[in-house]
């Protein structure tokens, strides 16, 4: 069923294309002026606005350019008993759908044109939709976190996607590099182009440039047919070299003139091949102290240190730690069908006042584990789920049999909570305020209690 919107000035053919188009199932409006013609395309949509070209008041030509002026989306039809060349030539480098000549076979020929239309229409918008959700599964959207810290990060990932540098992440293990290299590509111009990521520091040095170059059938043996490299695998597209300060000196030579020609040569070959790749690379070294030990080439780290992006640890941006550990009980409890929805209060206090040395995997491990110990009937997390190692974080429930000083221990963790919000705000004391959830007055009674 189509939504209809028919114009000419001759009324008693609206009504006899009102009646066809009805009886076939759509909707259908008709008006006989151009004044009430502009009005209904500025205000409603449509998806196909049939139009006669010759009217008293305005030609179907300037409907058309009114509708298109006005972004109505509507396949636009022109009708016309006087067909003339350079009308139908006007009419579709305007963008009409089609251009239909008034013949005794007008109403089978428009129900064609119609139908064809609604169904363009269909496959369009389910192209769009599939787009926007593969957009969308694979964009920086994933990366779950609300600290100004990560969003710093997105907002770096926004402005270095585009240009085809190169760009190294920085952050200690498990922080999120990955992803972050992924968002870079997917909302790159290669994001329809492969992604290909490679491990460094997961190869020993043979086995790695056989992976990264490619062979020819002899170069080695057991080499028993050519094979194609990651590097040429990922033409057009992205490379990410992981744990990039794992590679030797001799290979870095090799992945510099990569990066300088843009071109590989397989393993026993005799030509290059040309290769258009954007290289991210990402390490948890400190690739600076690498270069003056004399482990990292200097004029690779130039290369390849164009644009940092450096992913903060996890405990230096606690605020992520919510969100996070609400994205992961959603995916782990959904994945095994359990009914967990929450963590209760104090599993929450412990997963905050960890430290999580292995940052956002070992938070999603933790989860992933927690959920799997529980049992079926519990609706909520509880600390007993925790691994060990997370439970013993210093907990404010935590009460041994001698008791606790408890106004010493409130006492503590204001302090602690105020100091981390000073310094998660840059000093700035509204946006400390803010961060506690309290308001400035409040927060001014706190810091000068304790002295900040
Ligand atoms: N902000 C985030 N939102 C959602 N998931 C995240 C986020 N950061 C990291 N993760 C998840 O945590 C895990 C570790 O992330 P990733 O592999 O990108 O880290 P990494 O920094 O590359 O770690 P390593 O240095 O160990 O290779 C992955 O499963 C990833 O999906
Ligand atoms: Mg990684």
């Amino acid at each position: 069923m189509a939504r209809l919107l028919i114009i000419d000035d001759e009324e008693s053919l609206c009504q006899v294309l009102e009646i066809a188009f009805r009886r076939a199932g759509h909707q259908v409006e008709t008006v006989s002026n151009a004044e009430a013609a502009r009005h209904k395309i500025d205000g409603r949509i449509y998806d196909v606005i049939v139009c006669d070209i010759r009217m008293p008041e305005a030609t179907g030509i300037e409907l058309l350019e009114y509708a298109r002026s006005t972004r109505n989306p509507a396949a636009f039809v022109l009708i016309t008993a006087v067909p003339t060349v350079s009308t139908a030539v006007d009419a579709l480098n305007l963008g009409a759908y089609r251009y239909v000549v008034k013949t005794d076979r007008l109403i089978d020929e428009l129900k064609l044109v119609v139908e064809r239309a609604v169904e363009e229409q269909a496959l369009r918008e389910e192209n769009t939709r599939l787009r926007s959700e593969l957009l969308h599964a694979f964009s920086h959207q994933n990366i779950v976190g609300r600290s100004p810290k990560i969003e710093r990060v997105l907002e770096l990932v926004r402005n270095v996607a585009p240009a085809p540098s190169t760009v190294l992440i920085l952050g200690e293990s498990g922080v999120g590099k990955e992803l972050v290299a992924r968002a870079i590509h997917e909302a790159s111009p290669r994001r329809e182009k492969s992604f290909v990521s490679i491990n460094c520091g997961a190869f020993p040095e043979t086995l790695l440039e056989s992976e990264l170059f490619g062979y020819c059938r002899g170069a080695f043996t057991g080499a028993d047919s050519n094979r194609k490299g990651i590097i040429e695998a990922a033409h057009g597209g992205t490379l990410l070299l992981d744990e990039i300060g794992e590679t030797s000196l001799s290979m870095q030579v090799k992945l510099l003139r990569v990066l300088q020609e843009r071109r590989v040569r397989p393993l026993g070959g005799t030509s290059d091949q040309p290769v258009d790749v954007r290289l991210i690379a990402t390490t948890n070294r400190d690739l600076k102290k690498m270069v003056e030990a004399g482990q990292f080439r200097e004029d690779f780290y130039y290369r390849v240190s164009v644009i940092t992006v450096e992913v903060p640890p996890l405990r230096e941006r606690r605020e992520d730690i919510e969100p996070l550990a609400r994205h992961f009980l959603q995916r782990f409890s959904s994945a095994i069908g359990r009914p967990l929805h929450d963590f209760d209060s104090e599993t929450w206090a412990r997963l905050m006042a960890y430290s999580w040395p292995g940052n956002v995997r070992q938070l999603e491990h933790a989860v992933e584990h927690a959920v799997a110990v529980s049992a079926p009937e519990d609706r909520v997390v509880r600390a007993v789920h925790l691994s060990a190692e997370v439970a013993a974080s210093e907990s404010p429930a935590g009460m041994g049999a001698e008791g606790v000083d408890f106004d010493r221990e409130i006492a503590a963790a204001e302090k602690r909570y105020l100091t981390e919000a000073l310094r998660a705000a840059g000093g700035v004391q509204t946006r400390a305020a803010e961060l506690l959830h309290m308001s400035y007055r409040s927060f001014r009674h706190y810091a000068k209690k304790y002295e900040l």
